[in-house]
């Protein structure tokens, strides 16, 4: 049997209100909505999908390090993150990208660029490939196309 690549799809605190969560600015999609359409992209592209939620950064941690630990062993092209509020705040998940050398692409649902001053900086964005943001949930199919480009490079 041929071994199927994954992408990781991993979202941060409150992604889990998606849908209900402020629909003006992020939208009416709600986060298994979400991961239906990601489903989709990554099928469309012969990928396996890792979709996941958390709450907690630790656990944010533990899964970047298990991606990128994939990414290693040949077996995963990397991770699609929108890691909400913690963008701003976590040099813990700046360090844990950095230092698992995970391909990141970056997704923000809002243009964060267009809201208040500290959703301005990222922590995330100077170790990430690339980053995505104020393409609503379509962010998240452009980056899983973005991650698969890159690796086949
Ligand atoms: C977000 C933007 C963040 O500033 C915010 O804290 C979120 C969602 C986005 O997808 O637009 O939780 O990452």
């Amino acid at each position: 049997m041929i071994p199927v690549t994954v992408v990781y799809v991993l979202n941060g605190p409150n992604l889990n209100l998606l849908g209900t969560r402020r629909p003006e600015v992020y939208g009416t999609t709600t986060l298994s909505i979400l991961e239906e359409l990601c489903r989709e992209e990554a099928t469309r592209l012969g990928l396996d999908l890792v979709f996941r939620q958390s709450n907690h950064e630790g656990l944010l941690i533990d899964w970047i390090h298990e991606a990128g630990a994939r990414v290693k062993a040949g077996e995963s092209i990397g991770a699609v993150f929108n890691p909400g509020a913690y963008t701003h705040t976590s040099i813990a998940l700046h360090d844990a990208i950095e230092g698992t050398e995970l391909p990141v692409i970056e997704v923000h649902i809002s243009n964060v660029h267009r809201r208040e001053a500290f959703r301005h900086h990222s922590y995330i964005s100077p170790i990430a490939r690339g980053t995505i943001v104020g393409l609503g949930v379509d962010g998240y199919r452009l980056a899983i196309d973005a991650l698969h480009r890159m690796s086949s490079r």
